[in-house]
């Protein structure tokens, strides 16, 4: 894989990643990580700037970014939807034409995935999704970096996914198993299972990859489980189904016995954060002696610096 084919790329989503590209991120984020590691000070951003636009709250994504590229010399600016005209006085695609006059990156969190889509086919700059209704793939690419840090290969490993098989990600999750060749196995109410478009266009990488999906509203499919993911029931934007949500993932709370029956002393706990504990997860497992959740929270900032190194 040639470096230089990533720059001025956007990530929107990582189904037009190719294996090869997303590997070659999660490398650089494990160097990324190193040099910050040993306070290696580098500042590869300097004279560059980014905008941050965000229609939804964050802690993690807008830290990570923010700090990841100034740290580097560059000058990123926090742009809420109070702040700027994005699609309600100014069209999406007129904002994204001035960003691009101004920005050397734009970074997107919010609603539609079509928003995102659209910044990033009219910017003419490299386009960041930090989270829309259909996808998280900044977050998909840390949870993989965590992977790679405890398990090393990721060949073959099972991860396996247990509430709303619907969200954002889930559905990255999904993604960036079946180009990497992870087994992912998502366990949810069949009201709240992954789509059947997301999950065919899966099966493709994953034949390819010689990952396995499986799609399951069973518990006892986490047996043999390498890593138990899970995430909050009600997704930003979706508060009006909370009632819902709650009723019909009751069952698929992660707690130390679904823990146990993965049979598997080694499996971690993984969660995106932030986490409503007592609920999608009991406080024992992501308090507990398997949670890595706090690694996958660090990681995030060094998978973002990476993905910014590689496409300005
Ligand atoms: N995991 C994640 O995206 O966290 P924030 O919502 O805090 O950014
Ligand atoms: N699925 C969650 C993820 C938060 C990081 C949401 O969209 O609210």
């Amino acid at each position: 894989m040639n470096p230089e084919q990533l720059k001025g790329r956007s990530l929107v989503t990582l189904k037009n990643w190719t294996p090869d590209e997303i590997r070659y991120v999660l490398e650089l984020s494990h160097s990324v990580k190193k040099a910050a590691r040993t306070s290696t000070v580098h500042q590869r951003f300097v004279g560059k700037t980014l905008a941050m636009i965000f229609e939804k709250r964050s802690t993690r994504t807008r830290c990570a970014f923010e700090t990841a590229f100034g740290e580097e010399g560059g000058h990123p600016v926090f742009l809420s939807t109070q702040d700027i005209q994005l699609g309600s006085k100014e069209s999406v695609e007129d904002t994204a034409r001035v960003l691009g006059r101004m920005f050397s990156a734009i970074e997107f969190r919010g609603f539609k995935q079509s928003t995102v889509e659209t910044l990033a086919r009219e910017a003419g700059v490299p386009v960041y999704n930090g989270l829309t209704d259909q996808y998280h793939p900044t977050q998909a690419l840390a949870d993989i970096l965590t992977l790679q840090e405890i398990f090393g290969t990721v060949q073959g490993k099972k991860l396996c996914y247990v509430g709303d098989g619907r969200n954002n990600v889930a559905r990255s999750l999904c993604v960036i198993c079946a180009k990497l060749g992870i087994n992912f196995t998502v366990i949810a109410p069949p009201e709240l299972s992954t789509d059947r478009e997301l999950l065919d266009e899966c099966s493709q990488w994953a034949a390819e990859s010689g990952s396995k999906i499986v799609v399951s509203s069973s518990l006892a499919d986490v047996l043999a489980a390498d890593a138990v993911y899970t995430d909050v029931w009600v997704s930003m934007g979706e508060e009006h189904a909370a009632a819902e949500r709650k009723r019909l993932l009751s069952p698929f709370r992660v707690d130390e016995a679904l823990m146990e029956k993965t049979r598997n002393p080694s499996c971690i706990f993984m969660h995106c954060l932030p986490a409503v504990k007592g609920e999608e997860v009991t406080v024992p497992v992501i308090e507990g002696h398997r949670s890595r959740v706090w690694d996958q929270a660090e990681n995030r900032k060094h998978t973002i610096k990476a993905i910014m190194l590689a496409t300005i």
